[in-house]
């Protein structure tokens, strides 16, 4: 049976935060916005879509210990460093499996995705799981999505600039074939379709917040 590589399984979810360190230039800057970006909402109470090892979680709720925060992830390895990563922390919730299987009826103030939706091929897809994540939230409620998105031009150029800003130990063989891999398996979305995707779903058309090289990070709210 063929792989399903959007569920991160074994060895790619044990080296998941040194791949995420090697490759995304500014990860951690990334992560690091979350707290203040999502912060000003009454209630903390967040879904964290595709959380793997739980990056994002660690730094919401170190930043505030009101945020109750839910991750989900179809991948249990990445459940289970999650579960290590976050234990010293009390009011977090993990579900083992995709969004559409979580029968969770809170509504949530705020929601994030990160690094996901490029693992979903067709359009209608990436809509389901956007309307997944709208259905969970309040109205009003900001979502932050970070990924792949850019149209083929500036997907080329822009693994160029991914090329000078990795650290020059990455040996060049390793490059090509993370890039023919990023070309060939993964979906980028074009930036007019992430905004129709989003306004389709339920959610104000988005604003670009970050950019490094291929990857960029988009705010929205629900619709009140
Ligand atoms: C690249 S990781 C993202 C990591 C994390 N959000 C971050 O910012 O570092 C993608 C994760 O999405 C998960 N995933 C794939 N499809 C999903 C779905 N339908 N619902 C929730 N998570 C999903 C994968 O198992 C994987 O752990």
């Amino acid at each position: 049976m063929k792989k399903n590589i959007a569920i991160f399984e074994g060895n790619r979810a044990n080296n998941y935060d040194d791949f995420a360190a090697k490759w995304i230039p500014n990860y951690d800057y990334y992560i690091d916005m979350l707290p203040k970006l999502l912060n000003h909402t009454d209630e903390k109470n967040a879904l964290i879509v595709g959380c793997s090892t739980g990056n994002e979680m660690k730094a919401l709720a170190q930043s505030s210990e009101d945020w109750s925060l839910t991750g989900v992830d179809p991948s249990p390895e990445m459940i289970a460093l999650a579960k290590e990563k976050l234990r010293a922390f009390s009011t977090i919730e993990l579900f083992t499996g995709k969004l559409e299987h979580f029968k969770n009826t809170t509504f949530f103030n705020a929601a994030t995705l990160s690094l996901v939706l490029h693992f979903i091929k067709y359009p209608k897809d990436k809509l389901a799981l956007l309307q997944q994540v709208e259905k969970r939230l309040k109205p009003g409620s900001p979502f932050i999505i970070m990924g792949i998105f850019g149209n083929g031009e500036q997907l080329r150029t822009n693994l160029e600039v991914l090329e000078l800003l990795l650290e020059n130990t990455v040996a060049q063989k390793e490059i090509d074939e993370r890039f023919t891999r990023i070309k060939k398996e993964l979906h980028r979305t074009s930036e007019e379709e992430l905004k129709k995707l989003l306004v389709r779903a339920g959610f104000k058309p988005p604003t670009r917040f970050f950019q490094t090289s291929i990857y960029s990070a988009w705010i929205t709210h629900k619709i009140d």
